[in-house]
């Protein structure tokens, strides 16, 4: 059989991952488990590029080897392109995993191989014959946009170089889902924004489904169309990139996001700016909007509503995926309970009020 036999075709609108209920436990020491992934369900539409992010040590590795059963879960579903995975034997298992591309952090590749041979490898497991190897193994170089460096070694390339070969070694065989384990994460910012770039690009091009962890939430909001976000073997909240950003409902969402778009204040303007009035309270707020609302007109018309003051402090616009949104900083001055009624009126516009962040 050839290793690009198409896969079964997929329900209509079923997802091309679909994780249900997944738990790892790994043994631990005096019989304490390690709770790897503690119930995560998970769906991955076709054609998405889907990120999942969190901490180190939050099961992000352990979930996307359950994809392709490098890792078995303790229990749960593995739906991959309409199949549960888990009911496999073992041969149409490795036949199954050849749709399913995987690229690492740190490359993995044989330095004893060249540029070429180590993109062949996966074929030659496969028992793709030699010619249709070679031309498969030219076209996927050239996908990737090193042709020159068919004969290089791993060692004469440079890091961004290095994770192209290690993407045309994953899609040789013509998967239609890709996984990448922090791939940008070796690599300077520059290279990693290349990387980012070429793997949307692929995606486009070949219809591919990407599942991709990170710890950065730079990485997500420049590529990924949905994330879901991790901690302690669950997943705290999923959605469009663009309203995970806006609208964060978790603490620890809202932690990661303040350190990639969030402002944060000298601690000199925050020492300068006046006292709080005896009886009422001073707080530093974020507040982040999305679409149409003025808000400039928005905080007049709470500072009108609730009686309070409110400093604009600093303010900008920024992007996720062409859809605007914008930052301010503001101090607040009132009443608790006035301040309390004005962030539940901003929360209820849809704009996302969260504590200011101070740095030195
Ligand atoms: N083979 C293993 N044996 C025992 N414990 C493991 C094993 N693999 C992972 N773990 C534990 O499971 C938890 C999740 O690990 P995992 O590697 O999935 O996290 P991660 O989110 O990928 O972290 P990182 O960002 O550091 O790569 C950790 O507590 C880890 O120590
Ligand atoms: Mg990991």
């Amino acid at each position: 059989m050839s290793a690009f036999t198409p896969g079964p075709a997929s329900q209509p609108h079923e997802p091309a991952i679909h994780l249900l209920n997944l738990i790892r436990h790994f043994p631990g020491r005096g019989g304490v488990a390690t709770k790897a992934l503690d119930g995560v369900s998970l769906a991955v539409q076709p054609g998405e590029i889907f990120g999942i992010v969190g901490r180190s040590g939050a099961g992000k590795s352990t979930l996307i080897r359950c994809v392709n059963l490098l890792e078995r879960p303790t229990s749960g579903e593995v739906r991959v392109l309409g199949e549960d995975l888990l009911l496999l034997s073992d041969r149409a298992l490795r036949e199954r995993r050849r749709r399913i591309g995987m690229v690492f952090q740190h490359f993995n590749l044989l330095s004893s191989r060249t540029v070429a041979g180590n993109v062949a490898f996966p074929l030659e497991i496969a028992g793709v014959p030699q010619a249709e190897r070679e031309a498969r193994v030219q076209e996927v170089l050239g996908l990737v946009g090193l042709s020159q460096k068919a004969d290089a070694y791993p060692a004469q390339l440079s890091g961004g170089q290095k994770q192209r070969v290690g993407i045309a070694r994953a899609l040789a065989p013509n998967p239609s889902i890709l996984l990448c384990d922090e791939a940008t994460s070796a690599l300077d910012p520059e290279t990693t924004h290349d990387i980012l770039g070429l793997i949307r690009q692929l995606r486009d091009k070949l219809d591919l489904t990407v599942l991709l962890i990170t710890h950065e939430m730079a990485v997500v909001k420049e590529i990924c169309d949905r994330v879901a976000v991790m901690e302690a073997g669950k997943v705290l909240e999923e959605g469009r990139v663009f309203d995970v950003f806006t609208r964060p409902t978790h603490p620890t969402t809202r932690s990661f996001i303040a350190g990639t778009i969030g402002h944060s204040v000298p601690r000199g303007t925050v020492a300068r700016l006046p006292a709080a009035r005896p009886g009422e309270e001073k707080r530093l707020l974020q507040v982040l909007f999305a679409g149409p609302n003025s808000t400039r007109a928005v905080i007049s018309e709470a500072s009108r509503r609730f009686g309070i003051d409110l400093d604009i402090i600093s303010g900008r616009i920024d992007e996720i995926a062409g859809e605007p949104f914008g930052l301010m900083a503001l101090a607040a001055y009132g009443p608790s309970a006035k301040l309390d009624e004005a962030t539940a009126w901003f929360e209820e516009l849809g704009l996302t009020v969260t504590p200011l962040a101070e740095v030195n």
